[in-house]
């Protein structure tokens, strides 16, 4: 039987696009289209039509077939769902004690050195079943649906061996079968210096490079690649070996680059037409201007650099230069504890000084983008997938990132069916 919702009443539908388009940059970034007092029809899984109430009179649309659920969104706002395009969900234990030695003085890269870290939740993850992983992280990500992610790409990383990786990715793929979320793949294998390894990082990158990429794409569990370029992590040489490792098995890349320092790895990934760079905490003139002539998808993670209590990554002056910018959570158990876009949102605009409109284009449509789906997710656009949220009842678009400790989520629809 066919399965058709409507949501009448809209007080304003967010993001609405009929334009088509895959991202948005520069000053367009500041536009948000949105339709007040309006109506969303969904059939099947999919954005079938939307428009004003006025419109929807028009449309010729049977409210009383047996088949239409309706809900009446009078006062509230509906919101595509986020696209959350960087994320290490899938992992075991947490790592609270360490934010204790933050606290205390010590730095992420201190940390990393005396073996804690990545490493710590890498020892953990090996001592945990496939099963007891999965279960574990199905916990974060029905707490992440609750909060309105519609699109999560998650990464492989905390198994630096093969057997492990290939644990992690194995967890994504059931995450992707088991639930209404549209999930991206990334293989992560460089995202640390597994111990045995500490004193021939060039061995475990052969290691990545010989074993593991081609076992990962035979079982076809990844879509992307990435690598930890950074300062005390993989060098712009290991990263470029790694990345033409992996394009050649048809993964594209989509790399963690200028966290820690001017690393170069904002530039290897344009070099090798990354879908996206991640992080950028270190970007100058120079990282912007090779930007600009490239369709990578400058991605900020401010969740990170909140909870480490860095600096943030230079937004302002990258969208005022034209570029286009997507934010995601990192939600990770070291450097970002937390799934939850609205807060990323508020960081954006508090600590990157973005509009509200910036911060929702950056959520939605340009991390959609960032992770491949902008055809079909980011946006309020007839033929895309219908997952969206409604809120409760506010004032306006820009309460969602102002009220940034609220929870404004009232109902969420993933593939037109509603989960809460
Ligand atoms: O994106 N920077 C590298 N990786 C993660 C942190 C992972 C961890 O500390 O467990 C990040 O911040
Ligand atoms: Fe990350």
């Amino acid at each position: 039987m066919r399965k058709e919702l409507l949501i009448k009443n809209i007080k304003c539908l967010v993001q609405t696009d009929d334009s088509s388009r895959m991202k948005v940059c520069g000053k367009e970034m500041s536009v948000l289209e949105n339709i007040e007092n309006s109506y969303l029809y969904i059939d099947e899984g999919i954005i079938r039509n939307f428009g004003t109430m006025k419109e929807f009179r028009d449309a010729n649309i049977t409210e009383s077939s047996g088949n239409i659920d309706v809900i009446d969104a009078a006062g509230k706002f509906v919101f595509p769902s986020f696209c959350d395009s960087h994320t290490h969900i899938v992992y075991s234990g947490s790592r609270e004690i360490e934010y204790s030695d933050k606290i205390r003085g010590l730095s992420y890269e201190e940390i990393a050195r005396r073996g804690g870290g990545i490493l710590n939740s890498a020892a953990l993850l090996h001592e945990t079943s496939e099963e007891n992983l999965y279960a574990q992280s199905m916990v974060r990500i029905n707490e992440i649906i609750k909060s309105g992610t519609g699109a999560v790409e998650i990464k492989s990383g905390y198994g630096l061996n093969t057997d492990d990786e290939l644990k992690m990715l194995r967890v994504i793929r059931q995450i992707k079968e088991t639930t209404l979320l549209e999930v991206k793949a990334t293989f992560l294998g460089a995202h640390a210096i597994p111990p045995e390894f500490k004193n021939s990082r060039e061995k475990y990158v052969d290691t990545i490079i010989n074993e593991m990429i081609p076992v990962v794409a035979s079982e076809e569990l990844a879509d992307y690649i990435d690598v930890f370029c950074d300062r005390g992590f993989f060098t712009v040489e290991d990263t470029e070996r790694i990345l033409m490792a992996g394009m050649k098995y048809g993964l594209i890349p989509k790399i963690h680059a200028n966290e820690l320092d001017f690393s170069g790895g904002i530039q290897a990934g344009v070099k090798y037409n990354a879908l996206s760079v991640d992080h950028l905490e270190c970007t100058g003139d120079r990282e912007i201007e090779v930007l600009l002539g490239s369709d990578t998808m400058p991605t900020l993670l401010p969740g990170a650099a909140f909870f480490l209590g860095m600096h943030y990554p230079p937004a302002r002056k990258m969208i005022d230069a034209g570029l286009p910018v997507a934010m995601a959570s990192d939600y990770n158990p070291g450097s970002s504890p937390s799934g939850n876009m609205k807060l990323v949102m508020s960081l954006g605009c508090v600590k990157l000084r973005m509009l509200p409109e910036e911060v929702i284009n950056a959520v939605t449509l340009n991390s959609a983008y960032a992770m491949g789906l902008s055809e079909t997710h980011g946006s309020i656009a007839v033929g895309k997938i219908a997952n969206v949220f409604i809120t409760k009842e506010m004032p306006s678009f820009q309460f969602m990132p102002y009220a940034y400790g609220s929870d404004l989520i009232d109902t969420v629809i993933l593939k037109g069916q509603v989960i809460s």
